[in-house]
């Protein structure tokens, strides 16, 4: 089925929906310019993140995110939001969307003007010391390690900072529930640039009432969708908004 039909049956999808939820994953990124996680060119194939970004590594070698995985993500402060992020910041504008559920640690929802955003695996905002719970900006610890602080410390307690993303093996900030009940309670859940693999939150497709999704390659749900969208999320989401205007939804335009 090509991809206007699809895209036809998304906006079917969405206006028969009461409350619709969006979950999205680094796959909505890269056409800002970040590289996924487990796509051919995805980070995964640079570091072993179950080394590099795991909780305990951190705790007892913090060095190794220092100068490692710090130095691949200097690219996600300057990223732009792409048509899908505004596309689905527009959607939520005009009430066809109630939230988003994103595993993204890019801020991209928010800068392209999603404000019902839950970040599941944290962001990159600010670092937190592991002592004394001490909070700086993301500028300010990235200042610390560029004049050589590595691990950078609070100098008062000597407790070293950690960013205050979900690292492998740190739980799930509390709102994971409350996503959990409001998925339940929604009509529509539409999963966008995600593998599923990784938990929780690929438990989230399990308590929505009605599942689809947008990403290139395969998913652990595609068997559960009543609709998957095998094309680019930028294209897809362009694609919907001038569908769904052409439907006479009034979208507030900055998108395409
Ligand atoms: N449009 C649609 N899909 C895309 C696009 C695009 N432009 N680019 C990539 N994809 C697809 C990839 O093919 C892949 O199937 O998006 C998916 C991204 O999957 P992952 O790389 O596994 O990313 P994600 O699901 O967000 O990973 C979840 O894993 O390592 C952890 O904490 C990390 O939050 C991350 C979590």
């Amino acid at each position: 089925m090509d991809l206007e039909k699809k895209v036809s049956q998304l906006a079917d999808l969405l206006l028969d929906s009461r409350k619709t939820m969006v979950l999205t994953g680094a796959g909505i990124s890269t056409e800002s310019g970040i590289p996924d996680f487990r796509g051919p060119d995805g980070l995964w194939s640079k570091v072993d993140p179950m080394y590099v970004f795991h909780a305990e590594t951190f705790i007892y070698r913090p060095e190794v995110f220092y100068k490692t995985g710090l130095p691949l993500m200097g690219h996600l402060q300057t990223a732009r939001p792409n048509a899908a992020h505004r596309v689905i910041a527009e959607l939520e504008e005009a009430g066809l969307v109630w939230g988003v559920v994103t595993q993204n640690v890019d801020g991209l929802h928010q800068k392209a003007g999603s404000r019902n955003v839950f970040e599941m695996h944290g962001h990159l905002r600010s670092a937190t010391c592991l002592k004394c719970r001490r909070v700086i900006s993301w500028d300010r610890l990235v200042e610390m390690v560029s004049a050589g602080e590595i691990p950078p410390r609070h100098e008062g307690c000597g407790g070293v900072f950690k960013p205050d993303a979900v690292f492998f093996g740190d739980p799930l900030p509390p709102e994971f529930y409350d996503c959990c009940r409001e998925v339940s309670k929604s009509d529509l859940l539409l999963v966008v640039g995600s593998s599923l693999e990784v938990a929780p939150v690929n438990y989230m497709p399990h308590l929505c009432k009605r599942l689809a999704i947008v990403n290139m390659g395969p998913t652990m749900e595609d068997d559960r969708a009543v609709l998957k969208v095998e094309a680019r999320a930028g294209e897809t989401f362009t694609a919907l908004s001038r569908v769904l205007r052409e439907r006479g939804v009034r979208l507030s335009g900055s998108a395409v």
